[in-house]
C-alpha cells in the first residue's frame, strides 16, 4: 500500500484553507522553518479512500472476536462518542475560566464519585492516561505516604510472579526494588511464601483480583492484611475489574490505591496506542498526595479546581487527563446503572465460563475449575508432541477472521493463549468461536506441518517479530 506521501500531485487539495481575514504579519526570521513543508496533497477522494484502505487493514471489536486476555476488548457503544462530540466538551480550552466549563467540572465530580463508590475508594485522579501510568502514579502515592511519615526503608514492592509485566516496570521506573511473590499450584497468591518476604523494607504489594490466571484470590483479605501488619500498603492493579464490578470493591478487599483502565472495563477506545485513561483512586491516607488539580464542590453546589495541595506528588499529565475518554466513560456508567454494571460482570464471567468449559476437553486449561472473565489455555503439550506452538495456533485464528487471544502471557504458563471473551458476544459467536478452535486444534494435531504457513489471507503473514518491536520503522522521510 502506498504512502500519503506518496499519492496525490502537486498543488492538490489545498484550497481547503478559507482566505485569510486578518492583518498578515512578519514572523520572525529566527521562528521559521529553512527548509520545505513536506505536507500530503490530495484530494478528499483520495484522502477518504486511504484511509478506507488503512481501516481495511486493521482489526477493531467492530470487525469481529477479539478475546484478547487482559485487556478486555469489549465493544464500546456508539452512544459514549455522541456525548463525547457534544460542544461543550468537544469545543472548550483546559485554560477557559471555570465559571464557563461548570458542566465539565461536573462530569469529572460525578464520575469521581461513581468510580469511588465501584471501587470502595475515597478520591480519585483522572490525569494518568493509562493504566501503567496509573500504577506509576499510584507508586509515588505509597512512596509519599512513607516518606511523609519519616519511614524511610521501604523501598521494596512485592509482585506476584503471574503479575503483568507493567507492575515490576512501574515499581523499578518509581524507584522500588521489586520482589517476586511466587504463586501456589493452585495458581493463587503463595501466602506462606508472602508472609516470609514481607518486613520493614516493604513499601506495597501489587495485585491484580481477579489475577491473570482469571481466578480470584480466595485469601484476599489475609493477604492485603499480611501487608498491612508489616507497615505497607496495598495497590490494585484495575485491569481486571471487569470481573468484578458492583460485586466486589477493591477497597472492601483491603487495597489503598487503585488504577481503572477505563478503556478496558468502562468501554472506551482501546488499542492504537490511545488516548487511553487510567485513573488512580485511593483511600482518604493518600488523598493529600494526588496529583493536583482536584475538582471541588462548593457550597452553593458549584465546582472549582483545587491546586493547593502541597503535599501532592506533583502533575503526571498536563490538564486534567484525557478529558473525553472520561465523558466516555460516565456515559457508560450512566447508561447501565448499577444494575447494569453488576449484570455486564456476571455476563463477562458467564461468556468466560462458557467458552472454558466448552473447550477443555480439546485443549490444555492448567486450571479448569470455574474461572472469572477470562481463563488461560497452556499448548506446552501440543508444542512438544507436534511443534505447534500458541503462535502457530494464533496465526490461523487469523484466517477465520477472529482476532487471538493473548499469548505468552502469563508468564507463568508455558505456550500459553489467555482468552477474554468479555460480555459482549453473544451465545452465537461463542459457539462458532469455539468450533473454530477445535477445528484448528484438530488440524493442529493431523496436520501439525500446515500449522507453520498460517496466516494466508491476511495482509502481512509473519513478520520478523524482533525487528518489528525493536526496530520499527514508524516514520516517513521526506526525500
Ligand atoms: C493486568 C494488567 N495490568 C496492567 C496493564 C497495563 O495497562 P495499560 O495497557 O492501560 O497501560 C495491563 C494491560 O493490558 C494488564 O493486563
Amino acid at each position: 500500500m502506498k504512502l500519503i506521501f506518496e499519492k496525490g500531485n502537486k498543488g492538490r487539495g489545498c484550497e481547503l484553507l478559507p482566505p485569510c481575514d486578518v492583518p498578515i504579519t512578519e514572523v520572525n526570521p529566527n521562528f521559521k522553518r529553512n527548509i520545505e513543508l513536506h505536507l500530503p496533497e490530495v484530494s478528499e477522494t483520495e484522502l477518504s479512500r486511504h484511509y478506507t484502505e488503512l481501516m481495511k487493514r486493521t482489526f477493531g471489536v467492530n470487525d469481529g472476536f477479539y478475546p484478547l486476555g487482559s485487556c478486555t476488548m469489549k465493544y464500546n457503544p456508539k452512544i459514549n462518542d455522541e456525548m463525547a462530540k457534544l460542544p461543550g466538551f468537544s469545543e472548550i480550552h483546559p485554560l477557559q475560566p471555570e465559571d464557563t466549563i461548570q458542566g465539565c467540572l461536573e462530569v469529572m465530580a460525578l464520575a469521581e464519585e461513581y468510580l469511588c463508590e465501584i471501587t470502595g475508594m475515597d478520591r480519585m485522579s483522572f490525569q494518568p492516561a493509562a493504566g501503567a501510568h496509573g500504577e506509576f502514579t499510584g507508586l509515588h502515592l505509597i512512596r509519599a505516604y512513607h516518606k511523609s511519615r519519616g519511614d524511610k526503608k521501604r523501598d521494596k514492592i512485592l509482585v506476584p510472579d503471574s503479575a503483568h509485566g507493567t507492575n515490576p516496570a512501574s515499581a523499578t521506573m518509581a524507584g522500588f526494588k521489586v520482589i517476586n511473590v511466587p504463586s501456589t499450584k493452585e495458581g493463587l497468591v503463595d501466602l506462606e511464601a508472602l508472609k516470609k518476604l514481607v518486613g520493614e523494607d516493604t513499601a506495597g504489594f501489587m495485585l491484580t483480583n481477579p489475577n491473570t490466571l482469571g481466578l480470584f484470590e480466595e485469601n484476599i483479605l489475609e493477604i492485603t492484611d499480611t501487608i498491612h501488619q508489616a507497615g505497607g500498603l496495598n495497590y490494585y492493579d484495575g485491569a481486571n475489574l471487569n470481573a468484578i464490578m458492583g460485586i466486589a470493591r477493591p477497597g472492601d478487599m483491603g487495597f489503598d490505591v487503585v488504577h481503572l483502565n477505563l478503556h478496558k472495563t468502562f468501554s472506551t477506545p482501546h488499542g492504537g496506542g490511545g488516548p487511553g485513561s487510567g485513573p488512580v483512586g485511593c483511600k482518604d491516607l493518600l488523598a493529600k498526595f494526588l496529583p493536583s488539580p482536584q475538582v471541588m464542590k462548593n457550597s452553593d453546589g458549584s465546582f472549582r479546581l483545587e491546586y493547593n495541595n502541597e503535599q501532592s506528588i506533583g502533575r503526571v499529565k498536563a490538564f486534567y487527563g484525557n478529558f473525553l475518554i472520561l465523558v466516555r466513560a460516565l456515559t457508560y456508567i450512566l447508561t447501565l446503572g448499577r444494575e447494569g454494571l453488576k449484570n455486564a460482570s456476571e455476563s463477562a464471567v458467564l461468556n468466560a465460563n462458557y467458552m472454558m468449559h466448552q473447550l477443555k476437553e480439546t485443549f490444555s486449561i492448567p486450571f479448569p475449575k470455574a474461572c472469572m472473565h477470562e481463563f488461560v489455555i497452556s499448548l506446552e503439550k501440543l508444542k512438544k508432541e507436534k511443534g505447534v506452538s500458541a503462535l502457530d495456533i494464533a496465526k490461523v485464528m487469523l484466517d477465520y477472521g477472529i482476532h487471538p487471544p493473548t499469548m505468552y502471557f502469563p508468564l507463568i504458563i508455558q505456550e500459553a493463549l489467555m482468552v477474554e471473551p468479555t460480555e459482549t458476544e453473544a451465545k452465537e459467536t461463542l459457539d462458532e468461536v469455539i468450533a473454530i478452535y477445535k477445528q484448528i486444534y484438530e488440524e493442529a494435531v493431523n496436520n501439525p506441518e500446515s500449522l507453520h504457513n498460517y496466516p494466508l489471507k491476511t495482509f502481512i503473514g509473519r513478520p520478523d517479530e524482533v525487528m518489528a518491536a525493536r526496530n520499527p520503522i514508524l516514520r516517513y522521510r521526506a526525500e
